[in-house]
């Protein structure tokens, strides 16, 4: 069963060919694609949670969420540069493990990609209503007479009703992304530059404010237990969603040139930067605010996205309850208009994560689409805008629910579910791709692959269980509807499986270790 349906290399590589985007970005733009990605909710956002989860031992949390990552993103840049299409883990999956397998990917990437642009948009809701609050239009108006009401400002789970601006502005990405790419990608990088930038201010007025008594308690959850999502390892499993979105480079590869070259070093080189940005943001905003979380009467640490956090934060100015952590850190320590300005940034800039977010997904749908397993109409590209404009406007309006619904740190955590689970996937592949195809061009290899591999699975099986019961039992509930889906849809309907593109007219089976199509890099 594991091996089933297997779609050779060669013949996905041949697939892509037949009906390949244009290919049209470069190492830089990719590197920026990644960058663009990865900043965003986590940094922007998350911080307050990983505070709430871990206190000031949230920068370990960093920490061993980048080193998951990092191991993650070599067996990314392996599989990436071998199988430059569009599909990322879903692709890798179908080429290596076999459909069935695949599917599920591909359904949990959806977690990945949807439910993380409805965090984002959430977390970009939370500035922007940071800033309608405090603006005072350079003297045009009173502070606070711009702010939205309490019920619009959070979704039912948060103290409010419906989170409008999340709404919205998946809305306004979505339609960015139907009317064109290439358009997007540019103002893509523009706002990149503005979140960079707001980092950077943020880094250089923060860490003269540290103060050393903002690191005690320095452990006050201690390291936490399996599903209980609290504790160092329950804020690494949350924070993870930081560095989520690098592998959206690799879903670009079908529209980038000389991939090879180019997708292995928009990967790694855009999560060592967003790395080294982490843990100096993490750190300024610790030292600088403090980060002591808030216990519930019992005396157990709540959890962020609850209703007793909500009723606990009520008219609380403390770190681990802001919506807008950066900004509000800014205020704290006197620089209350450069913290409108990062707000600002934030606010600027967050879009272009949501933006990668839902370009990612609706390429992973469209690919599967393509495959047969998801319905025709979602690969239909758009006459004059030469977008998947079906898929992309079904997936905007979803994104959009989940945002206005759902709290910010729910939605990552799912997320991260989907995503820890694709990367053990990928890990997996690479090293059986080692034994059963060791002479296949690899432009990327992936080094120590023996250590580095069963350590990245290692490090994604242990967030994954740090992550919160209801958490795991969402994404095992999900992978159970995608099962029935998979076997009354896609099962039925697999171009692979009807023989369309198998080349002997029917199932294909397990591929041979016959290729050599260039020297070993
Ligand atoms: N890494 C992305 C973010 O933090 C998903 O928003």
């Amino acid at each position: 069963m594991l091996f089933w349906r297997v779609k050779p290399l060669d013949k996905i590589l041949e697939t892509a060919g037949k009906k390949a985007l244009t290919r049209q970005l470069g190492a830089f733009q990719l590197t920026m694609l990644g960058i663009g990605a990865v900043i965003g909710t986590g940094i922007f956002v998350l911080t307050a949670e990983a505070g709430q989860k871990a206190g000031p031992a949230m920068m370990i949390a960093f920490v061993i969420a980048a080193v998951v990552c990092g191991l993650a993103a070599l067996a990314y840049a392996e599989l990436a540069s071998m199988v430059p299409v569009s599909g990322s883990a879903y692709t890798y999956t179908y080429g290596v493990l076999g459909e069935a397998l695949a599917w599920i990917v591909g359904w949990a990437l959806v977690l990945e990609y949807a439910v993380a642009a409805g965090a984002v948009s959430v977390g970009w809701s939370g500035y922007m209503n940071g800033l309608l609050m405090h603006t005072n239009l350079f003297g045009l108006v009173e502070p606070g007479s711009l702010a939205l009401p309490r019920w619009l400002r959070t979704g039912p789970y948060d103290g409010g009703t419906f989170n409008i601006l999340a709404c919205f502005i998946a809305l306004v990405v979505t339609w960015l992304l139907v009317i064109g790419t290439s358009k997007s990608a540019k103002v893509n990088a523009v706002l990149v530059s503005i979140k960079v930038a707001a980092l950077v201010a943020f880094i250089a007025i923060s860490l003269p404010a540290v103060q050393s008594e903002n690191f005690e308690p320095f452990f006050p959850t201690g390291w936490g237990s399996p599903m209980g999502g609290i504790g160092v390892l329950g804020a690494a499993a949350s924070i993870f969603f930081a560095y989520v979105g690098f592998d959206a480079v690799s879903t670009a590869s079908e529209e980038t040139k000389d991939p090879n070259r180019n997708i292995p070093i928009g990967l790694i080189g855009s999560l060592l930067i967003c790395t080294i940005f982490y843990l100096l943001v993490g750190y300024g905003a610790v030292g600088a605010a403090g980060s002591a979380p808030m216990f519930g009467a019992d005396g157990i640490v709540l959890s962020p996205g609850t209703p007793e956090m909500a009723a606990a934060c009520l008219g609380s100015d403390a770190l681990v309850c802001s919506k807008e952590p950066l900004a509000h850190v800014m205020r704290m320590i006197g620089f209350g208009g450069v913290g409108n300005m990062i707000g600002l940034a934030a606010a600027l800039a967050l879009p272009s994560v949501v933006l990668m977010m839902i370009y990612g997904q609706t390429r992973i749908f469209f690919t599967m689409s393509r495959d047969g397993l998801l319905p025709e109409v979602l690969s239909r590209v758009h006459p004059r805008y030469h977008t998947p404009h079906v898929v992309t406007i079904i997936t905007g309006v979803f994104v959009a629910l989940f945002g206005a619904m759902f709290p910010v740190g729910i939605l990552a955590d799912i997320s991260n579910s989907g995503t820890l689970f694709a990367f053990i996937m990928v890990s997996i592949g690479v090293l059986i791709l080692r034994k059963s195809q060791p002479d296949r061009h690899r432009p990327f290899r992936t080094p120590l692959v023996w250590v580095v591999c069963p350590l990245a699975i290692a490090g994604c099986l242990l967030l994954f269980v740090n992550l919160s019961l209801y958490t795991i039992s969402l994404f095992f509930i999900w992978a159970a509807i995608g099962l029935v889906v998979y076997r009354f849809y896609g099962y039925r309907h697999s171009d692979l499986g009807r023989g369309i593109t198998g080349p002997e007219g029917g199932v294909v089976p397990p591929p041979e270790p016959k290729f050599h199509e260039g020297p070993q890099a």
